[in-house]
């Protein structure tokens, strides 16, 4: 299931900094790379650039999803690996801007739900293969500057916790990556203040090289950390205490209540 010459990847949000970043290296191991964003003559650009493909995408529009997947079979023969990484940040530092929220949450959160919906297939089609979501450490530490964001991440985080067990069965391992902030678009708004605080920040090479990892090896619904000066770890999760029996003992969830592939 690792990146091999002639295998094929799809990045959402892949003209970006990350996208850009992860297409270039997937390009020098002679990947197919398939960049999904939205329509734009720069982005068209930026995609022939990187000697990648192009496919207009808005992640909120889950029909266009499964069409971009389709068009990914069609024309590739096959999909390996799915990065569904678009996402925008909230900009209403001080107040809570609903429509903001919704919209940050359309993007971040069920762009991933859809992207995953249209995947899983094509990849059990290929085989297995591997889904990698782009979610931040805004998803296991919430900012208070950003609930939108917040709550998209961590939703995120949550749904390949979620999911990712049932998945393993068909060779298809589902993971997220947890950057802290790093040097792309996204953080244009901040880069002054990290700047005038000397705040260290990533690079999107970083990045996109613990994107790549979790493609070649990843346990399945880890959450991994890529901080400055620390490179990718996985995220411990504490346990939640279980329920007790009457006589005192760990109550075991029934297996009537699993999904089949758990059982
Ligand atoms: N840079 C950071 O500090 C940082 C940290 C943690 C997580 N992230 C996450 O990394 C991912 C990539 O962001 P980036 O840092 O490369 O920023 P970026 O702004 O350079 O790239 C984001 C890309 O997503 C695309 N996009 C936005 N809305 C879309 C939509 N509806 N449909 C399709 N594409 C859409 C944009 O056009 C852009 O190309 C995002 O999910 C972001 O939340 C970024």
């Amino acid at each position: 299931m690792t990146p091999t010459p002639g295998s094929v990847a799809l990045i959402t949000g892949g003209t970006g900094g990350f996208g850009r970043a992860l297409a270039a290296l997937l390009r020098r191991q002679e990947v197919t790379v398939v960049l999904a964003d939205l329509d734009s003559d720069a982005n068209r650009r930026t995609a022939a650039d990187l000697d990648a493909h192009f496919v207009a995408l808005d992640v909120t529009d889950r029909v266009a999803n499964a069409a971009v997947v389709a068009q990914v079979e069609a024309e590739h023969g096959r999909l390996d690996a799915a990065f569904l990484n678009a996402g925008i940040a909230g900009k209403s530092r001080d107040t809570l801007d609903v429509d903001e929220f919704l919209r940050v949450v359309d993007v971040d959160l069920f762009g991933v739900v859809y992207g995953t919906e249209a995947a899983l297939p094509a990849l059990a089609r290929a085989g297995g293969g591997s889904i990698v979501v782009t979610a931040s450490l805004a998803g296991l530490s919430p900012v208070a500057t950003d609930p939108g964001y917040s709550v998209a991440k961590g939703g995120a985080v949550a749904f390949v916790r979620a999911l990712a067990p049932r998945l393993v069965g068909d060779g298809i391992t589902m993971s997220a990556i947890c950057p802290g902030f790093a040097d792309t678009a996204i953080i244009d708004p901040l880069r002054d203040e990290f700047a005038a605080s000397d705040f260290p920040v990533l690079s999107a090479e970083e990045v996109a090289r613990a994107m790549a990892a979790a493609w070649a090896g990843a346990e399945p619904g880890a959450a991994y950390v890529v901080q400055p000066g620390i490179g990718a770890v996985p995220y411990r999760f504490k346990g939640v205490p279980a329920a007790r029996t009457a006589s005192g003992e760990t109550a075991v969830v029934p297996q009537a209540l699993m999904p089949p592939a758990l059982r």
